[in-house]
């Protein structure tokens, strides 16, 4: 297909979109953001791997800075796996985590820029300065995956899952289990499931107004 074609054939998949769809209604902003909690207990229904394609396959599509997707993700689902992960918990999140269907290490690789001429080939060029420069890379990686790991998030929501970020566990032991021999690292954990409403134990906490948080210049 000429570039004009792929141009052409790009611009209509957007204009189709938008002659079907001007935006989401109320529930889907209830299901995704309004009445989304964290979850702390999960039911026993399973998460099926075609979920997990499915909520992988929506994440995919959130936006990185020059395409870059650093983000990497290991589901862990079987016992097995779980006893892996536990002693890099902190207590708090030990029986959450054990009992809820998947838990997600989201990850981060700070040799994402080797791919870049693939994910960014209008400017392979721009991939340059991450080659030697290894904070540079790693700050870009952690930011990006950070972004993309809120992508996971609200992906599950939409599918009609429920989640639990964590950030109370250890890195180091997490990276050294399941990220030994490369250069991946472990950068926050997400349980996903159906969510026990007996791990919901108060309302919804204090959110910042627009007017406390956010000008408009
Ligand atoms: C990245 C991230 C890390 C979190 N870490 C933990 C954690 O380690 N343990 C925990 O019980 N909750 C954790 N939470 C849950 C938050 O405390 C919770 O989202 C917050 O209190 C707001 O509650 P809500 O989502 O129900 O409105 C985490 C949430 C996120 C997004």
């Amino acid at each position: 297909m000429s570039d004009d074609a792929q141009l052409d054939l790009a611009r209509k998949r957007i204009s189709d979109v938008r002659d079907q769809i001007a935006r989401l209604d109320n529930s889907a902003l209830d299901l995704v953001f309004r009445e989304a909690r964290s979850h702390n207990w999960f039911t026993d229904k399973p998460v099926t791997d075609e979920q997990l394609h499915e909520i992988y396959d929506l994440v995919k599509y959130g936006s990185t800075s020059s395409n870059t997707q650093p983000m990497r993700l290991i589901f862990v689902r079987t016992p097995e796996a779980k006893e892996r992960l536990k002693p890099a918990l902190m207590p708090a999140n030990v029986e959450k985590t054990m009992i809820a269907p998947v838990t997600a290490i989201i990850g981060y690789d700070p040799t994402f820029w080797e791919d870049f001429a693939l994910n960014y080939p209008i400017r392979p060029e721009m991939g340059d300065r991450f080659k030697g420069n290894e904070a540079v890379a790693e700050k870009f990686a952690f930011q990006m995956g950070t972004l993309q790991g809120a992508y996971l998030m609200l992906a599950a929501r939409a599918v009609g899952l429920d989640t639990g970020g964590m950030g109370g566990f250890d890195p180091a032991k997490v990276d050294a289990e399941f990220f030994a021999g490369t250069p991946i690292k472990s950068n926050f954990l997400c349980n996903i499931g159906y969510g026990d409403l007996e791990g919901i134990k108060g309302p919804r906490l204090h959110r910042y107004d627009f007017d406390k948080v956010c000008s408009i210049i």
